[in-house]
């Protein structure tokens, strides 16, 4: 398959098109290439702290190879791969299934999914929800994927038990052959078990968060396990890792999209919409959301409060719905459109039936011409008539090689801006204390260990403390 670089334009979000008040000026243009140049600099020297950057290139710790034995081994034997994860656990595999298979994956007969199996990526604990899908499923021929780096998440946690049941039911002695464990390499509770069980399992790599794991075997063994080509992935991956590691601005597109991002953020553009004009690329926004959300929205040391606030939309769905606030609300976004040349079919509008006027405009042009027009409708109105700051991402055509460079170019822009909002990237103190308060609740016991970087209360130093607190209010 023909590899093809995916290309940025920055130009709808630069003073000369949106306006002084709405958009970067040379001058603010020039001093975020000397701030974001200086970043990559300390970050290309201290990438031993950020090993996610290491997954596209190093197979030891992406563990590429030992996913793709495991997904071929397994090839025919299983009709549906259930993944129990939330969050960094769940989205990236998401956003790759949707973007790389056919559209309805999960409705196509086996034969057109080539023998591989439907794809449930469960990332709740609705009951309902939970208990519907273990109904639809044939025990016998579904294979689990728990994946939870800290082994140790209520929400997969539950899952896995309720799962276990139902395998250890199910298909007796068999049941370890309908289990693969993904998680960290010691910490939590599932390390334990696979060894005392003898189970296969694959690690989180040592020091990659859950949002930034999407290529190693978090999201690349589910990925093979649909036939997604995971080393043409990380292939672009390490072509993004190229660009994204060059000292001069023009030449990198994570230096110039965080200049974008957050040179506007501090202009007052506090939202950011990612919106693609794409079905396949709409779960990679909502992947994005959390990547963006969870990495930058922090309290720095100094008590400052920072973070854009990431909105997903889709064109051109939410051109009937989100588009009317985009353009004539608050003048607070910037908008990154994520664009698609070659959708892989045109879909011609037949002529419309004789009695039926006024519609002779679309006869004769094709789907794809219209989301074309569409798009650039609407990227022309935001940024020239209500004057809201534009960049565009174009991907020649959505494939695994076009899609890892992107979300690897997402990975690096959110490393970028996290330095330059000064916020602590790789943490989520506000999410681990939400998964504690929920332990304390639920009826945990025994000691937690440093409540305050979990954004705890510094009294809660037991599950019984942090419950009788959360009682009391
Ligand atoms: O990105 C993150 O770190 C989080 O979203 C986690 O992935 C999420 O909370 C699930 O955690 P775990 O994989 O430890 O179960």
């Amino acid at each position: 398959m023909k590899r093809e670089e995916i290309r940025f334009e920055f130009g709808g979000a630069m003073a000369e098109t949106v306006g002084e008040a709405h958009g970067l000026t040379d001058r603010e243009w020039a001093d975020l290439d000397k701030e974001t140049v200086e970043i990559v600099g300390r970050l290309n020297a201290a990438r031993a702290k950020t090993p996610y950057r290491d997954l596209p290139h190093n197979k030891k710790i992406s563990q590429c190879d030992e996913v793709l034995a495991s997904a071929g081994a397994k090839k025919g034997k299983f009709d549906d791969l259930v993944v129990l994860g939330i969050g960094g656990s769940a989205l990236g595999l998401v956003a790759l299934a949707t973007a790389l298979r056919p559209p309805y994956w999960n409705h196509l007969p086996r034969e057109k999914r080539g023998g591989q199996p439907r794809l449930w990526v469960m990332d709740n604990v609705d009951p309902a929800e939970f208990a519907a899908l273990l109904d639809i499923v044939d025990t016998e021929r579904t294979l689990f994927n728990v994946i939870s780096k800290s082994g140790s998440t209520a929400e997969t946690m539950s899952q896995f038990l309720v799962a276990l049941d139902l395998l250890r039911n199910c298909v007796g002695k068999e049941w370890k052959k309908h289990l693969v464990v993904t998680t960290d390499a010691k910490a939590g509770v599932l390390r334990p078990f696979v060894e005392a069980e003898d189970l296969e399992s694959f690690s989180v790599p040592d020091g990659v968060g859950g949002r930034f794991s999407v290529l190693s075997p978090v999201g690349l063994f589910g990925a093979a396990m649909i036939g997604i080509d995971v080393e043409e992935l990380l292939a672009g991956a390490e072509a993004m890792d190229k660009r994204c590691s060059e000292t001069t601005f023009e030449k990198n597109p994570a230096a110039q999209g965080a200049a974008v991002q957050i040179g506007l953020y501090r202009k007052g553009k506090v939202m950011s919409v990612m919106m693609p004009y794409a079905a396949a690329l709409r779960d990679v926004a909502d992947w994005y959301r959390q990547l963006w959300a969870e990495s930058l929205g922090k309290t720095r040391s100094d008590g400052t409060q920072v973070g854009p606030t990431p909105i997903n939309a889709l064109g051109v769905t939410d051109q009937h719905s989100q588009v009317q606030l985009y353009r004539d609300g608050p003048n607070d976004k910037v908008f990154t459109i994520l664009a698609v040349e070659d959708f892989g079919i045109e879909l011609p509008i037949p002529d419309a039936p004789a009695g039926v006027a006024g519609l002779e405009y679309l006869a004769g042009r094709s789907m794809a011409e219209l989301f074309h027009a569409e798009e650039r409708a609407t990227v022309w109105a935001l940024a020239r008539l209500s004057q809201r700051p534009t960049v565009r991402i174009v991907l020649p055509r959505v494939t695994p090689h076009a899609v890892g460079q992107l979300l690897y170019l997402l990975e690096v822009q959110t490393s970028v801006a996290g330095e330059m909002l000064g916020a602590s990237t790789y943490n989520q103190p506000g999410v681990e204390a939400g998964k504690e308060a929920t332990r304390a609740l639920m009826g945990a016991e025994g000691p937690i260990k440093n409540p305050a970087a979990k954004g705890l209360p510094a009294e809660a130093t037991t599950y019984a403390a942090l419950r009788k607190r959360i009682e009391a209010e």
